[in-house]
């Protein structure tokens, strides 16, 4: 026990603090979507509206979120091609913003419970929600993307950390076992099996290679509601007895992070950072439980998602 203690400090010692740490930049004002594309109910207010009962997709509502989902990967590809040094993570904002409306379709972020910007880019020690500001992206961060879109009435969540210029081996291992890990919570669903199943499969492979799991955020139902009451914890919680069903549709997003998995947040209210300011990383997608498995609705027609299209190890 004293002896792996030992292991994990040295281990720690060797990882860097983010340097210079990620810093507030401007805010730039908020974007019109044209009144013809169809809104969620928080769109006006800001709230997300009552919470609906049923956890299973009707079969239209599974076609509905099929579309979504593909939208949501198309544009998450295309935001990987502005990941480069000396980039606004506003100006991701932008086209993220753009591309989405151009399908059609509602950035979800957008005014969900006041959020300012329609996507969430963390950079860095940024565990999830960044705002994306006037900050010029630098080569050696890393950043995830997070997008979300709503069409036909239903939400697609999906989003990958992207690597900018260089970056220093702890990132990188970082950045590939938390792909990995979210394959392998993935990889746990089927008719019939607890959702503790998924964490237990995240948790096991974090800590087989010294990573933090964030337990502030989770992973959570999605549908006609952004976040429904469905709650995917991406560690063991042996309480979470609830049984995967075919037809529930929900996120797997776990963060994973190189030092402690303790933050705070930022005096925006949104923006979370690890309490050590070690680097952190998040991948996503939304997936719909069958019978012997889970579908990736968060992929294109040709089966492609920007995890892999974007790989560099
Ligand atoms: N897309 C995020 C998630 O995975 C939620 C962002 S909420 C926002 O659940 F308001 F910050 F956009
Ligand atoms: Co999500
Ligand atoms: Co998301």
């Amino acid at each position: 026990m004293a002896k792996r203690k030992r292991t994990r400090v040295a281990t720690l010692e060797r990882v860097p603090v983010s340097d210079p740490p990620v810093r507030p930049g401007l805010i730039g004002p908020r974007r019109r979507v044209p009144r013809q594309i169809g809104r969620p109910p928080y769109a006006r207010t800001g709230e997300p509206g009552p919470p609906v009962s049923s956890m299973v997709r009707s079969p239209s509502e599974v076609e509905a979120m099929r579309r979504a989902g593909q939208v949501a990967a198309e544009v998450l590809l295309l935001a990987g091609r502005l990941v480069v040094p000396g980039v606004t993570t506003d100006r991701i904002d932008a086209e993220v913003h753009e591309e989405i409306v151009r399908r059609g379709a509602y950035p979800s972020p957008l005014n969900y419970r006041g959020y300012p910007k329609s996507v969430c880019t963390s950079v860095n020690e940024v565990i999830c929600h960044g705002i994306p500001d006037s900050r010029a992206l630098a080569d050696g961060d890393i950043v995830n993307i997070d997008v979300t879109v709503y069409l036909d009435g239903v939400h697609g969540d999906t989003s990958v950390t992207f690597e900018v210029g260089e970056v220093d081996e702890h990132s990188r291992l970082l950045v590939r076992e938390t792909r990995e890990a979210m394959y392998l919570g993935i990889g746990a669903v089927r008719n019939g099996v607890p959702v503790h199943a998924i964490g237990r499969a995240i948790e096991t492979h974090a800590r087989a290679h010294h990573l933090g799991v964030v337990r502030e955020f989770i992973g959570h139902g999605v549908g006609t509601e952004f976040h429904s009451g469905l709650q995917i914890p991406h560690y063991f919680d042996r309480r979470h007895t609830t049984l995967l069903e075919t037809g529930m549709s929900f996120t797997i997003e776990p963060m994973l992070t190189l030092g402690t998995a303790e933050l705070y947040l930022w005096d925006d209210q949104w923006t979370a950072v690890t309490a050590d300011q070690r680097r952190s990383a998040q991948f996503e997608h939304t997936l719909l439980c069958a019978d012997d498995g889970a579908e990736i609705l968060t992929r294109t027609p040709r089966g492609e998602g920007a995890a892999e299209v974007y790989a560099r190890n």
